[in-house]
């Protein structure tokens, strides 16, 4: 079977990857390509095949293991073995595990409402925005809203929401930057580095809300239990991790190209301006629009198949191409065109099916707040370099933005 190479990782392809994901839908629904870091894999490019395949937990399975492989997980070999619960997340396991786990989780999530907690988010919002205010009119230089807003206030909602200490987000900040980088040896050994040093300080903080509950997450899923079952201690430093890790860079990646594509098509951002209940479906449009996480992890099928015309063998890996699937024109019309007033907008942004993103709700509300009041506070905002020359993220499997200077006013 050929395999085929789409650069899904160029600047070129980030910039504009509609043509590339065209010709994707066009030769799917299921494509044989080869991939940085993960080698020949199946991809599924269109929407139907890819909720299918999302939705079909009969077929297709997340452990190597369900699916009668010799391997425990999913981790590559040369990943050290001291890692492993890493591997063994709820995003990584199949039922019954992932039931369990994301049972626990969600019960902690519940009792803080991300409703209840909008005011906070909202304030540390406006706090954020003053301070770049007062910087602009110091210094009258551009501001990156990505350093500036799009890193620090999805980094600063994770932290609260947890009830990890406000003085720690530098330091976790600069161990989010070992994962941006494009994939080489030494990302690799930086982001070995920085995950072992997540792990070692989540370690930590377990242990002192243990000793001393504190308002936030960590403290409920110590307490958490479901049908008599509590999270292992190394259950809990993973999960903490994931929701740290997924909860971060996924949400930045949609404020800051969602606030370069606003920029850029300044006929959606005025009818946005001028009628602010617009916020909801601008949101689902720019998650359409940019799958801020491209594709899910790997499923695999559990025996040797033939479906949507390949022949697919037991444990091979399938991933959902999320980027394509939300711009197939068997669903969307006209799926490269930006559209805020889109309605119903049924995209895959969060995925689907029992690992359908749990901080949904989470993000859309980041998402709304960081426009409603950027815009509304500065409603000439404009970019304050060409669309041409800004840096699109190297980060492998997303899309969202390196930098994005702008003028305030
Ligand atoms: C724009 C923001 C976000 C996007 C685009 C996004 C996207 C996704 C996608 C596509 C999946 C499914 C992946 C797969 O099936 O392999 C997922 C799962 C997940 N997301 Fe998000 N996510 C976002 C924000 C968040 C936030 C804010 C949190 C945490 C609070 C979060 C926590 C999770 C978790 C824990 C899972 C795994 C769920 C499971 O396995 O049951 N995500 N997300």
């Amino acid at each position: 079977m050929l395999s085929r190479t789409f650069d899904l990782n160029s600047q070129s392809y980030k910039q504009n990857p509609y043509p590339t994901l065209a010709r994707m839908v066009a030769e799917g629904p299921v494509v044989r390509v080869r991939f940085p870091w993960l080698g020949k894999l199946w991809m599924v490019t269109r929407y139907e095949a890819a909720s299918e395949l999302l939705r079909d937990r009969e077929r297709f399975v997340r452990e190597p293991r369900s699916a009668g492989m010799p391997q425990r997980s999913n981790l590559p070999w040369w990943f050290p073995r001291s890692m492993q619960p890493m591997a063994e997340v709820m995003i990584n396991r199949d039922e019954p595990d992932h039931r369990r786990l994301r049972g626990l989780v969600d019960q902690a999530f519940l009792r803080h409402g991300v409703e209840q907690l909008r005011p906070r988010f909202d304030a540390i919002m406006r706090q954020m925005l003053d301070e770049l205010e007062v910087k602009f009119r110091r210094d009258g230089h551009p501001i990156d809203l990505v350093a500036g807003l799009a890193r620090p206030f999805p980094l600063a909602v994770i932290s609260e929401l947890l009830g990890l200490p406000a003085e720690d987000r530098p330091m976790f900040a600069k161990l989010a930057g070992a994962f941006s980088g494009r994939p080489s040896p030494l990302v690799l050994y930086r982001m070995l580095g920085a995950i072992k040093s997540i792990n070692t300080y989540i370690r930590e903080q377990i242990r002192i809300c243990r000793a001393k509950p504190r308002q936030g997450l960590i403290s409920e899923l110590i307490s958490a239990r479901q049908e008599d079952e509590r999270l292992t201690e190394d259950e809990m430093v993973s999960m903490v991790i994931l929701l740290l890790l997924a909860g971060h860079m996924t949400t930045v990646h949609l404020i800051g190209a969602g606030l370069y594509t606003l920029l850029t098509h300044p006929e959606q951002k005025r009818s946005l301006l001028s009628d602010g209940s617009l916020v909801e479906t601008t949101v689902d449009e720019l998650l359409r629009y940019l799958s801020p996480v491209q594709m899910t992890k790997p499923m695999m099928p559990v025996r040797d198949l033939e479906w949507h015309g390949k022949r697919l063998q037991r444990g091979e890996k399938v991933v959902a191409l999320l980027a394509a699937a939300n711009v197939d024109p068997q669903k969307f019309e006209h799926p490269d065109r930006f559209d805020i007033h889109r309605s119903p907008n049924p995209h895959l942004a969060f995925g689907a099916g029992i690992h359908v993103c749990l901080g949904l709700r989470l993000a859309r509300a980041e998402a709304e707040i960081a426009l409603e009041q950027l815009l509304n506070r500065f409603p000439k905002l404009e970019l304050a370099i060409p669309p041409s020359q800004v840096t699109w993220s190297r980060q492998l499997g997303t899309r969202g933005m390196e930098a994005l200077p702008v003028r305030l006013m």
